[in-house]
This record gives structure tokens, sequence and C-alpha cells, in this order.
């Protein structure tokens, strides 16, 4: 059993230890000994060591998971050489590690919060055929893993999968909202925008979005009439304009 190294405790290395629970060797690495022990006692950490670091982390043949903000990856001196450096950092490019932190290997991985509950997705690039046999048994514990041959993929594809969630919380929040307004009652509308989300998810499995749009939408019925007003207020191109603020952002963090 591979020990894996993640250093950082927020929520997307919540996410990811939660996920990998019991499946690998875990240590969480940080700087504040209270918050490494609170995350291994709430996420019920099994095999799960720490280490509190104040300056100079010792990574020598480590596996690790980078899972800090990307302003961080300084605050830290890494010593000696590990094997492989997994970064889901957004926007921290393989260039700008190697200036950090010298590896074996080196990983981009963008994953999802959906890993939280086994559903993630996690988009990853590598040059290295064991690394990106490595990545695949790690991520897919956490749900889906798809490659690119590109590093600068992973910025474009993480402003749609890994900022996704958020934008898709927001749709939600909206629909919820939506049947308040109709008059529902907040339970209510909140328990139809779940089977509504659930059953789609299902449905893309097996149809192309336009068809679920086509098949939802009767001729000159009640739905065309909500699809019109989405239209005038520009939805398609709010989307596409929010994915692409997303990837210029990673951009300037490479
Ligand atoms: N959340 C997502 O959905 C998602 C998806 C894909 C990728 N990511 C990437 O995952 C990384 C972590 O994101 P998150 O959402 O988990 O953030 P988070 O919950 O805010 O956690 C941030 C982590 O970074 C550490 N940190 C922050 N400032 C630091 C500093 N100056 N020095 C040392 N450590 C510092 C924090 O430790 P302290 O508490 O000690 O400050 C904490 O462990 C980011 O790079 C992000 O791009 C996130």
């Amino acid at each position: 059993m591979n020990t894996i190294s993640i250093i950082g405790y927020g929520k997307m290395a919540k996410a990811i230890a939660c996920g990998l629970n019991g499946k690998f060797r875990l240590e969480i690495i940080g700087r504040d000994k209270d918050k490494i022990e609170k995350f291994i006692k709430e996420n019920n950490l099994l095999n799960t060591t720490s280490l509190n670091i104040q300056s100079t982390i010792d990574i020598k043949d480590k596996i690790i998971i980078l899972a800090i903000k990307p302003y961080a990856l300084e605050y830290f001196k890494y010593e000696n050489q590990s094997k492989v450096v997994f970064n889901i950092m957004a926007g921290v490019s393989i260039a700008k590690l190697k200036n950090v932190l010298n590896s074996q290997s080196y990983c981009r991985v963008m994953p999802n919060i959906a890993s939280l509950v086994g559903s993630g997705v996690s988009v990853i690039y590598s040059d290295n055929i064991e690394t990106r046999q490595l990545a695949q048994d790690i991520f897919n514990v956490l749900g889906s893993s798809i490659f690119v041959d590109k590093e600068e993929h992973i910025n474009s594809a993480g402003a749609i999968s890994g900022s996704g969630p958020a934008y898709l919380g927001l749709v939600a929040e909206a629909l919820v909202d939506a049947g308040v307004r109709e008059g529902l009652s907040f339970e209510l509308s909140t328990q139809l925008v779940n089977g509504l989300f659930d059953g789609f998810a299902k449905l893309l499995k097996v149809k192309i979005p336009n068809e679920i749009r086509y098949d939802t939408t009767s001729p000159g019925g009640t739905t065309i009439e909500g699809i019109l007003e989405l239209e005038n207020s520009a939805t398609r191109a709010a989307f596409i304009n929010a994915v692409s603020a997303a990837h210029k952002k990673a951009k300037t963090l490479s």
C-alpha cells in the first residue's frame, strides 16, 4: 500500500483524503498542527500520520498531492527529491513548480469537489507512463479520470470541470429561488431541484444536451417560453464568458 502525502487540509484536500481513506496510507502535511489533527479526526481518516511543518518539508521519495493555494506554494521550502508530485493547484504550471520543488516526476491534475462523494472527474496531464498509471490508480478511486496530451488543456478543462460545481451550484440555487417565487416551499423546491440534477446527470450519459432540450420543448408549449427568457438574458454567453474568465485567471497563475 503506497503512502500518499497530502500537503494541505482545505476543502479539496478533504475531498481527496476522504475518497482515498482506507485505500492508501495517508500523511497530512501543513503548517497548523491543530488544523491537521482536527482534519484527521473529523474525517475519520485511517492509517494516517501527520506532519506539522513551519518551513522546510523533506519530500524525499514521497508521493505528494499538493493541495494548497497557488500563492502558498512558496510558503514552504522543499528539501530532497520526491518520487511524484501531483499538482492540483489551479493554474500552476509544471515549469513553475520545477523552480520550487525537485521531483522525479511531475503531474498536473485538476480534480473537482465531487471527489468527496466518489463522483469527481479529474483531468490529468503527465508525460511519464508510470506516473499516468499511478495517477489513474489514485484519482479513479475518487471518480473518473480524463487524460489530456497538452499541459495547457489542464487550465481550460479546469475552467469547466474544476470550477463547474460552483456554476451549477448557482444554477441550482437560482432554480430553488424560482420555485419559492412561484409559491413552493423552500424544502419542496430544493427536493425538486435535487431530483432534477440527479435525473439530468443520468440522462446526459445517454443523450446529448441538445436532444434533452428538444425532448423537453414542445412546439408552442411552456418550456419554449422559459427558453426565450434565458436566451434574452444571454445565459449561454454568460456561461461561455464565465469559463473564459476562469481560464484567463488560471493563465495568470502559471
Ligand atoms: N475547491 C475546489 O473545488 C478545487 C478544485 C480543483 C482544484 N482546487 C485547488 O486546490 C487547492 C486548494 O483549494 P481549496 O479549495 O482546498 O482551498 P482551501 O479550502 O482554502 O484550503 C487551502 C489550503 O492551503 C493552505 N494555505 C493557504 N494559504 C497558505 C499559506 N500562505 N501558506 C501555507 N499554506 C497555506 C491552507 O492551510 P492554512 O489553513 O494553514 O492556511 C489549506 O490547507 C487550490 O490550489 C485550488 O486551486 C480546488
